[in-house]
């Protein structure tokens, strides 16, 4: 199986951006395993999502201690197919997890706490078969724990070799100043910030974009599509199958006919530029340079392969804009809960 899926000029397919002022470039398009990657999901699949990705120049594949489900399963379908067939590339690969969010029982199974970083990290490296991660998140703030006790724990973690970078996702921009300056101090750079940003969410646009290029810590977008309203998948319906129908984080209250008539003329314009409705919304977080690299989901080969079109239109004329602006808001998604 070693090199099985190895054979495509994938570097000269994918746009490669600087993260921040860091040495390390990212894929303008990469892979997260937040669904459809879990033990309850077909191997073979996952297999094949991740090898097209490979093959395409996706470099980096965005992971987590909890994602599944059950959590943990997703970092063990990566660590299968690392073994598999991917492990004599591991020097071509950005493999990030994170810690934080609710993971296992009892006081330490979540937040913030060195203890919890710690043994996290050291589970998802057993999961995934790794020595270490390229990027390690802090997944969430946490307003108990001191900051410097979680920046302390990511700090050592790099020192210990079991992190090459770290990073933090979903801090506020007040906290967030406060990290990169304890991390700054002792030497160990926040290389990115992971946050929510699509054409229905642009809360980033006004403190968390400009604040990471002022301070030179690149962008990772998650939730691109928000989940796959921002595609196709719902114009007709709710498809069976569809994370609609299988995930709590994806409530169908989301789709509410206004929304959906706003869909329908993002899809008018999508055509007009000759792209989808999802490679235009990938389209539109990539317009933004503070934008290192969209991190999409896909339940299939052919929707990743949609996706990694997004990159060949980045450019919105000045109405193109306009249009979106006013069409839509974020009172227009309904927050996860
Ligand atoms: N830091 C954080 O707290 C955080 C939070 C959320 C996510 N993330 C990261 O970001 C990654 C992406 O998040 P996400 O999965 O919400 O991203 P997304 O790209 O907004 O949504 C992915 C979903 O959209 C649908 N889709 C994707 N491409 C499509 C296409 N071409 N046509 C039609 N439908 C398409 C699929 O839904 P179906 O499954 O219905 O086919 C897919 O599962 C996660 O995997 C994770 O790595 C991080």
């Amino acid at each position: 199986m070693e090199n099985y899926c190895l054979t495509a000029p994938r570097y000269e397919e994918m746009g490669y951006r600087r993260c921040g002022a860091s040495g390390l470039l990212l894929p303008e398009v990469s892979l997260g395993f937040w669904h459809n990657f879990g033990s309850d999901d077909d191997y073979d699949v996952c297999k094949a999502i991740v090898h097209y990705a490979f093959d395409h120049g996706v470099t980096y594949f965005d992971l987590a201690n909890n994602y599944g489900p059950p959590y943990g399963s997703a970092e063990e379908t990566f660590g299968r197919i690392y073994t598999e067939s991917l492990r004599s590339h591991r020097d071509e690969l950005i493999i990030a997890s994170k810690a934080g969010h609710d993971m296992w029982p009892g006081p330490y199974g979540e937040w913030s706490s060195r203890k919890n970083l710690m043994a996290s990290l050291d589970q998802s490296l057993r999961r995934m078969k790794l020595d270490y991660v390229d990027i390690f998140y802090s997944h969430r703030p946490d307003f108990q724990t001191p900051l410097e006790e979680t920046m302390e724990a990511l700090v050592d973690i790099v020192r210990q070799g079991k992190a090459l970078y770290v990073g933090i996702s979903k801090y506020p921009a007040e906290m967030t100043a406060r990290a990169y300056d304890y991390l700054t101090l002792r030497h160990v750079r926040c290389l990115v910030y992971q946050g929510r940003y699509n054409m229905i969410n642009r809360e980033p646009e006004t403190d968390i974009l400009p604040q990471c290029k002022e301070r030179g810590v690149g962008y990772v977008a998650f939730s691109p599509l928000a989940q796959g309203l921002l595609t196709d998948r719902y114009l007709n319906g709710v498809p069976e199958g569809s994370r609609m129908t299988k995930s709590r984080f994806l409530r169908p209250e989301a789709l509410t006919d206004e929304l959906l008539l706003k869909l329908r003329r993002l899809n008018e314009m999508a055509a007009r530029r000759g792209q989808t409705l999802a490679e235009m919304a990938l389209a539109w977080c990539l317009r933004r340079p503070e934008v290192t690299s969209v991190i999409v989901g896909a339940s299939s080969v052919a929707q990743l392969a949609k996706n990694l079109e997004a990159r060949k239109n980045t450019t919105f004329t000045p109405n193109e804009e306009a249009t979106i602006l006013a069409l839509l808001r974020f009172d227009d998604l309904l927050p996860p809960p």
